[in-house]
């Protein structure tokens, strides 16, 4: 008989989590302004609002932070991550920063400029993470989708969805000389379209355009270890390699990397940039020492550079990943027998619900995943987190809305942190908004929003009412 798969850890340390009741939840959506981000985590019983420096830390990342090195320059714990940068990842240059969109920051000034140098370019990339995107507009260039089109189909399950479509980027590469195109940014799994993969051979491709046309080519790699993961189960020729051989491979193809380590770092904070050339290395760390710190630091304590070198490399062993992807596929599965139409395939770190097959009867301009996300908070307390047309924004020029193909309410997977019954639990509060999804047929309108980056402080009311 072949035994049952099991987790390759143990837990050593809990936290108390408390079930509120329905009136309770109800009161706190409506003094959040329906805003998910702005509930008390007490007041969530499951939160699968990220997988963002939500994990859990193993024993040997505690160890390590106690053996942190807080010395301003040159400390030790600099240099255990420096190796496992180069172990894990092949880069010889890199920058700590404090999160992904810090490393962003010190990218972007140091490839498009620290101004509006940007008005005019054009930065190419598969569906940019809201951050990235808010990065290259907040500079006046445009991120140009070039995402297959497959990944704009909820129902269609391929492999790689998260591919660069390489005649849409040709297109983009051809139409612009190389001046106005600073860069261009591919995100392994690709969030912003449900968590999807990329394929080595797309990764090859985009880096062989891009290479051609003289234009930087840059991972988002912020889960690069999910990307790999799926590559080696997915991709003829890499069944049975090494998840940190097909790693480096990957980044083989690029001239960089940023990285929100806060994802596969399986730490609290944290963010890198890793570059092959020298001289750009030297420019982005002028930028580096004015935003995030000395090059040794670059914001984060020497503790949390410590424990982000040990989980770079427990985000790359096998058995770990293979019980991540596990738990997050059970949770797809289980959704799809209550009848909860999901995005497929299942991506890496999250199930991303089809709010508009959802709820059908919602007007889009009552932003739709949104509403099923609230709807999931009062059922049970659950919360998950809107990409749709809260996130998508308005239209840089124009200032109109923007309304994406698909309205998406995302479930994503804290590492090593929840159990399976919690997971069984989830996909029974959606199961159980589903059964009354008839009556559910009005969202919600704005009443405040930011300029940029609105869904983080966006209030709402309920367009009914
Ligand atoms: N790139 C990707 C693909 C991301 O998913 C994120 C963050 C970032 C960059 C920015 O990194 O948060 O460390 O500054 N994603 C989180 C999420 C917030 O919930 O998906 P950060």
């Amino acid at each position: 008989m072949e035994l049952p798969f099991a987790e390759p850890f143990r837990i050593k340390t809990v936290e108390t989590i408390r079930r509120s009741t329905r009136e309770e939840r109800e009161r706190a959506i409506a003094a959040a302004r329906y805003n998910l981000f702005n509930l008390r985590s007490e007041e969530v019983f499951v939160d699968l609002l990220t997988d963002s420096g939500t994990g859990a830390m193993s024993s040997a990342q505690w160890a390590e932070m106690m053996l942190g090195d807080e010395s301003y320059a040159g400390a030790s714990s600099y240099y255990k991550l420096k190796e496992a940068v180069k172990e894990v990842m092949g880069f010889d240059h890199f920058l700590p920063a404090h999160q992904g969109r810090a490393a962003e920051n010190v990218l972007m000034s140091a490839l498009i400029g620290p101004g509006s140098e940007g008005r005019g370019k054009l930065v190419p990339g598969n569906s940019h993470f809201d951050t990235t995107k808010g990065h290259i507009e907040g500079r006046g260039a445009r991120a140009v989708d070039c995402t297959v089109d497959a990944a704009f189909d909820p129902t269609v399950d391929l492999p790689f969805k998260g591919d660069v479509d390489l005649a849409k980027l040709g297109k983009v590469l051809g139409e612009r000389g190389r001046g106005e195109i600073p860069l261009c940014i591919v995100t392994v799994t690709c969030n912003s379209s449900g968590g999807q993969p990329v394929s080595m051979a797309n990764i090859r491709g985009v880096s062989e355009l891009c290479r051609a046309a003289g234009v930087p080519f840059f991972l988002d790699a912020a889960r690069f270890a999910e990307n790999a993961y799926f590559i080696r189960k997915r991709e003829p020729g890499y069944d049975g390699k090494g998840i940190r051989e097909i790693a480096r491979e990957m980044f083989s193809y690029a001239d960089g990397c940023t990285m929100s380590s806060k994802k596969d770092g399986i730490v609290n904070i944290g963010g890198l940039i890793c570059f092959r050339d020298e001289a750009l290395f030297r420019r982005a760390s002028s930028f580096n020492i004015m935003y995030e710190g000395f090059n040794t630091y670059g914001g984060m304590a020497g503790r949390d550079l410590g424990a982000l070198s040990v989980g770079l490399r427990e985000a790359t062993e096998l058995p770990y990943l293979e019980a991540r992807i596990a738990q997050v596929a059970r949770l797809g599965a289980k959704l799809e027998l209550y009848g909860v139409p999901v995005l497929r395939p299942y991506g890496g770190h999250a199930i991303f619900v089809d709010a508009k097959r959802f709820l059908p009867r919602v007007p889009r301009e009552e932003f739709v995943a949104q509403t099923l996300g609230i709807e999931a908070y009062v059922e049970g307390g659950l919360r998950g987190v809107e990409i749709g047309a809260l996130m998508a924004d308005r239209d840089p020029d124009s200032r109109e809305n923007r309304y994406p193909e698909l309205e998406l309410l995302r479930l994503a997977v804290p590492r090593r942190t929840y159990t399976d019954n919690h997971m069984d639990y989830a996909a029974a509060v959606m199961g159980s908004v589903l059964e009354r999804r008839d009556r559910i047929t009005r969202g919600y309108r704005i009443v405040r929003e930011a300029p940029l980056l609105r869904h983080f402080t966006v209030e709402l009311e309920p367009a009914g009412a």
